[in-house]
């Protein structure tokens, strides 16, 4: 670790108390800044999260021909004027994942689309084989070689595609490109994480007929093309940001309100954390949440949504590892995310890990240390898990969280958590 790279310095804190403002889901803005590239004209996104990943996709969007300019803290304004450039960047796309979602828009609005394998979180493999081949079944051809994808069609059609597994960005691209396909375009085992709602929601204002929004039967008939404008949307809040400052009150104690959350999207994970122990009471506007004197094991198993998803994981194994009892955790969607645990060892955690499984055998307490944060849920869980340990946490790498996280420290100081950043 560099010692000149920031690092956040985690001491045992707690009782928490106050309340914290849940901010906009990186996984949504994400996707609705590159639907920008649908339509032309102005858009303004509200509740929109400083973090790095939407800089990256701003970068990704100039490079392609979209102006984008903030408006406020939270409020971003991109325009499309039609000039824009079907070649992504290099340097652009190999930052984060959601980069892949130019593809949709790019492919159906302009014909055509240049752009090399996405970058992100590594969880060892993320093939993109299940967009390519939804987009085939509409009409692309797509070349591919080891640096990059060229896809393109004079016009696509619609087409029924059932996903062998519900991916969130194929589900993504096929639903964009869709907007101007020809006909209409069935999606059947569509993935149905809220952020798709949120996208849906916004393609819809903009003037797309898209039938079965938050359900896995997404019905889509084609626009004309060009026909769609650009709207003023507000970004849905983040449910793991949400689960993020919930676990932080579970492992270090306390009494607060997580304004902005939204319980009906966090229905399995909530379940998960009541069953540990922790009180969550919906109240009008987020939620209330105490912890108990002990949190207690539990088992779970990561799936699409509704399921656990894999991004809580990091958190629930975080609060695990002081749980009383032992915890079994199943990875069902990426089996190279298990990198955090060992990090979360050097802590003190009593972690074994078999295959897709992590046993977990809770202990009395963690023993601060130097970790780094490997990606931007675990570097999250790594912060939380801080909170519960003694002595001091220092977490390098932390350009991890500083991508999907608006201001962890600072909103969990905010709450009475020993927490700096230096
Ligand atoms: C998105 C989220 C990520 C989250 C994940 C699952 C963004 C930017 N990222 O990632 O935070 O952890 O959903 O909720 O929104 N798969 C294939 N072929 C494909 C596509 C996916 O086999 O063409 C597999 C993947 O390898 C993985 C599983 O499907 O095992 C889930 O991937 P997917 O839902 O596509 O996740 P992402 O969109 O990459």
């Amino acid at each position: 670790m560099n010692n000149e790279s920031p690092r956040i310095i985690v001491r045992r804190s707690g009782p928490l108390s106050g309340n914290v403002q849940v901010p906009g889901a990186k996984n949504s803005v994400l996707k609705l800044m590159a639907a920008t590239l649908l339509a032309e004209g102005e858009f303004v996104l509200t509740n929109v999260p400083a973090i790095a990943d939407v800089d990256t996709m701003s970068d990704l969007l100039v490079a392609l021909g979209v102006k984008t300019k903030w408006l406020g803290p939270h409020e971003l304004s991109l325009v499309n004027s039609g000039n824009i450039s079907t070649e992504a960047p290099f340097e652009n796309v190999d930052k984060i994942r959601a980069s892949i979602n130019v593809l949709g828009p790019l492919l159906t609005h302009y014909g055509q689309a240049l752009i090399n394998w996405p970058g992100g979180d590594d969880f060892g493999g993320r093939p993109i084989d299940l967009h390519i081949s939804g987009l085939e079944k509409m009409g692309a051809t797509i070349e591919q070689n080891l640096l990059n994808i060229n896809a393109y069609a004079q016009e696509l059609h619609g087409a029924e595609i059932e996903l062998s597994f519900a991916s969130v960005g194929a589900t993504e691209n096929i639903l964009t490109a869709a907007i101007y396909a020809k006909g209409t375009t069935v999606i059947d085992n569509a993935a149905r994480e809220p952020e798709i709602g949120d996208l849906c929601n916004m393609l819809v204002a903009m003037g797309a007929q898209i039938e079965g929004i938050g359900t896995s039967h997404l019905v889509i008939h084609g626009s004309k093309k060009g026909s769609l404008r650009g709207v003023r949307h507000a970004v849905i809040n983040d449910r793991v940001q949400a689960a993020t400052y919930i676990a932080a009150v579970a492992i270090a104690g306390g009494d607060v309100q997580v304004r902005g959350a939204r319980p009906e999207h966090m229905e399995m994970v909530i379940n998960k954390y009541t069953q540990m122990g922790v009180s969550i009471y919906p109240q009008r506007d987020g939620l209330r949440v105490t912890a108990p004197e002990r949190l207690a094991a539990i088992d779970f198993a990561t799936l699409p949504y509704p399921g656990i998803a894999t991004d809580y994981k990091p958190l629930l194994v975080a609060m695990n590892s002081v749980a009383s009892g032992v915890g079994i955790v199943t990875e069902n969607l990426f089996p190279g995310r298990f990198r955090y645990i060992e990090e979360l060892c050097k802590l003190g955690a009593d972690i074994r890990i078999d295959g897709h499984h992590a046993v977990i055998k809770g202990v009395d307490h963690l023993i601060g240390t130097a970790v780094t944060a490997p990606d931007i849920r675990a570097g999250a869980a790594l912060v939380v898990a801080g909170l519960a340990a003694h002595g001091e946490t220092v977490i390098g790498e932390i350009h991890h969280i500083d991508r999907g996280y608006d201001d962890l420290v600072g909103r969990l100081s905010g709450l009475g958590a020993d927490i700096t950043r230096v």
